[in-house]
């Protein structure tokens, strides 16, 4: 069974290919244009989705040996995301299945995030919990089965992606912050800044105190020291981010214990970060549960995520029809 999956959802044009649940291509195209604005701009993203996607699709199909004719259903993100973003990759889904006369299958973005790990050689067992942790979503998902997804807590202001970004801007680091944020830690000391702990009830996550408390630290420090940012930078990113990771895995490990799940994963972008993969890794082995951390290029926005949730609604038998539209938000 071969599935053509397309992404279009924020600033990643991307096209894979799956033969039976298992990935022969995964085409990303990002565009690099939004550096220049310090973030996305939703109409650039769309033209620059609506330029790149033939060509993007083709090489996904080229790359995984097959031809067109080979597709046995096309797989698409209808949300949450940019709404001029999402109906570039709609209505190409849309046109391109009904071209080949072939099943249309809508997936939910965060939840292809979640399903992920099913495109890696060890899989979690269900019930497992996942923390999804991306640039406009943090959830804590219990995953019943690969069709059952149930939010058992989530973030009320910033996503912990959202952090990340606000922070490298203020920090002067290039956009998207958080792999800048995260090199630089790697240099700094984690206890040279404190920063509060976020107040909010059990699995609910809140990261705006945060970056406001960085503004405010940076600010206030400056003028007592003009080059107070440039000789801090490293301490400032490695305690920033320390706190963010702390929260994330206090509230994650909180969860687990409460379900009594031992299969417990990371997705998402933010997911890619070092720190956050390391002291998971670690919690998990002190508590005797399965850690499931994504490869790479499974962590951050891409098709094969969007193929494989759309697999198992193709076995479940829910298919879409050429009236589905975008939605924006989850
Ligand atoms: O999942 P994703 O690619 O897109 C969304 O669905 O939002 O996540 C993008 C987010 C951005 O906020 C980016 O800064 C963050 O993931 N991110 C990281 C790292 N790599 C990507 N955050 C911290 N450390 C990283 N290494
Ligand atoms: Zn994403």
């Amino acid at each position: 069974m071969h599935l053509l999956a397309i992404e279009s959802s924020c600033d990643e044009t991307a096209a894979a290919v799956l033969r039976d649940g298992k990935a022969l291509s995964n085409v990303v195209s990002s565009q690099l244009e939004h550096a220049d604005y310090g973030g996305v701009i939703p109409e650039l993203a769309s033209r620059l989705h609506q330029q790149n996607i033939v060509r993007v699709v083709n090489k996904a199909i080229a790359e995984a040996g097959i031809s067109q004719t080979d597709l046995d259903a096309i797989a698409f993100t209808r949300g949450p995301g940019l709404l001029g973003a999402l109906l570039v990759g709609v209505s190409f889904a849309k046109s391109f299945a009904y071209g080949l006369g072939i099943p249309l299958i809508e997936v939910n973005h965060m939840e292809a995030h979640v399903l992920a790990h099913f495109l890696m050689p060890k899989t979690p067992g269900f019930p497992f919990l996942c923390l999804t942790v991306s640039g406009g979503h943090t959830q804590l998902v219990l995953v019943r089965s690969a069709l059952e997804l149930g939010i058992i807590g989530e973030t009320i202001d910033d996503a912990a992606g959202e952090a990340f970004d606000k922070a490298a801007k203020l920090l002067g680091l290039p956009y998207p912050g958080g792999p800048h944020v995260d090199k630089m830690a790697q240099h700094g000391n984690p206890t040279a800044f404190v920063f509060p702990t976020p107040r909010v009830d059990r699995f609910a996550f809140s990261f705006s105190g945060l970056k406001t408390a960085l503004m405010y630290q940076v600010r206030d420090a400056t003028k007592v020291n003009p080059h107070f940012l440039e000789e801090n930078v490293a301490d400032l990113c490695a305690s920033y981010q320390a706190k963010i990771v702390t929260v994330l895995l206090e509230k994650l490990a909180d969860a687990a214990k409460e379900h009594r799940i031992k299969d417990i994963a990371i997705a998402g972008g933010v997911s890619a970060n070092s720190e956050l993969r390391q002291r998971f890794q670690a919690l998990c082995d002190r508590n005797g549960w399965q850690a499931f951390i994504p490869d790479f290029a499974y962590c951050t926005d891409n098709a094969a995520m969007i193929g494989i949730a759309g697999y198992h609604k193709f076995l479940a038998g829910k298919f879409s029809d050429l009236s589905a539209v975008p939605f924006t938000r989850s």
